[in-house]
């Protein structure tokens, strides 16, 4: 049995720098026809200067494949109507992070105070340029995401015409405020449909599996994956693939992220099959984020058959996630 998808996308995707750059990049630009590339480098892409040396970078890594790195830049309260209107043509979206709560977002927002920050705003709706928010407080750790859900209605609110992008939701009080505002979308990973917070310490402790946000509840996952799996059109798949370093996950101080990138399509069609609903993966994971960004996606066709994949322990110096499991759906090479 084989399926193809076409076009896969992936919208949020952090591909690093220097040597991880190229050990990773390679491996989604094999299996995504293009990715939205994340600006949380260290320090982060914030002018065009940087969007243009780092794409370059970008395209360097994957030159023997047919894939587009879509960038984004580091919201910073110094952006202003021109400063974007210049970035328009290389950016698809600006990325806020809040202050600290994930990996390199230190020079993150501390706060948003629409008196302070609300031009800018004003200017992204304007110009049509997407916000995507990595959105969480610097609360306990269950209630960050729940606690930003004000911020996200007051920003849907007062700017209806603005797009804006709840990253990577992970509970059942996002889904019910997504669907309350026609300006807000919403993206989910494939880790948050496939582990809760037991896989990360409720055993024993898998730092793998350990990422911003945190994932929650069963019945959390069972709500993000009924809405995955209808493929609605205001959610898109992004993986927030996010590589460290074995060693840099494996202690003291461990550090947030999953690595899905070359796992993503076997498992994702693994999944979609369990529950009868292939016939969705294609919107999920292409039609509804090229509807909602209003681009159209170059050709490629992705080849997956039922054969056994078993996933390595290491890609380079780097753990994927599900390491040592085998997935019933290979892509064909
Ligand atoms: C991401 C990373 O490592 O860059 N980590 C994560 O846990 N998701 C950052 C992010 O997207 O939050
Ligand atoms: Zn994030």
């Amino acid at each position: 049995m084989q399926i193809t998808l076409n076009s896969p996308l992936d919208m949020h995707l952090h591909l690093r720098d220097g040597e991880m750059l190229k050990l990773v990049a390679p491996l989604s630009a094999k299996y995504f026809s293009w990715a939205l590339v994340m600006p949380n480098l260290s320090p982060s892409i914030k002018t065009k200067e940087d969007i243009i040396a780092y794409k370059t970078r970008i395209l360097e890594a994957t030159k023997w494949e047919q894939f587009i790195p879509y960038m984004s830049v580091f919201f910073q309260k110094n952006l202003n109507y021109e400063i974007l209107k210049e970035l328009k043509n290389e950016i698809l979206v600006v990325k806020m992070y809040p202050d600290g709560v994930t990996t390199n977002s230190s020079w993150g927002v501390k706060s948003i105070d629409l008196w302070e920050i609300g031009h800018i705003f004003e200017a992204m709706q304007k110009l049509e340029i997407p916000l995507s928010i990595h959105g969480e407080t610097n609360d306990f750790i269950l209630d960050r995401e729940k606690n930003f859900l004000p911020t996200y209605e007051l920003l849907a609110s007062t700017y209806p015409k603005l797009k804006i992008i709840m990253e990577h939701i992970t509970n059942k009080e996002s889904i019910s405020l997504l669907k309350k505002y026609d300006n807000l979308f919403a993206t989910i990973t494939l880790h948050h449909l496939s582990i809760t917070l037991d896989d990360v310490i409720g055993w024993m402790l898998c730092p793998h599996n350990f990422c911003k946000p945190i994932a929650k509840t069963e019945s959390d996952r069972q709500a993000l994956l009924a809405l995955a799996l209808e493929a609605d059109e205001k959610i898109m798949f992004w993986s927030d693939s996010a590589p460290h370093p074995k060693e840099k996950k494996e202690s003291w101080n461990g550090s947030a992220g999953v690595f899905t990138a070359p796992i993503i399509l076997p498992m994702l069609v693994e999944l979609f099959e369990k529950h009868n609903k292939l016939e969705n993966l294609e919107k999920f994971i292409s039609k509804n984020a090229q509807k909602i960004y209003g681009i159209q996606a170059v050709k490629k066709e992705i080849i997956l058959e039922k054969k056994d994949f078993l996933i390595p322990d290491m890609y380079g110096n780097v753990v994927p996630f599900f390491a040592g499991k085998i997935i019933s759906w290979s892509v064909k090479e």
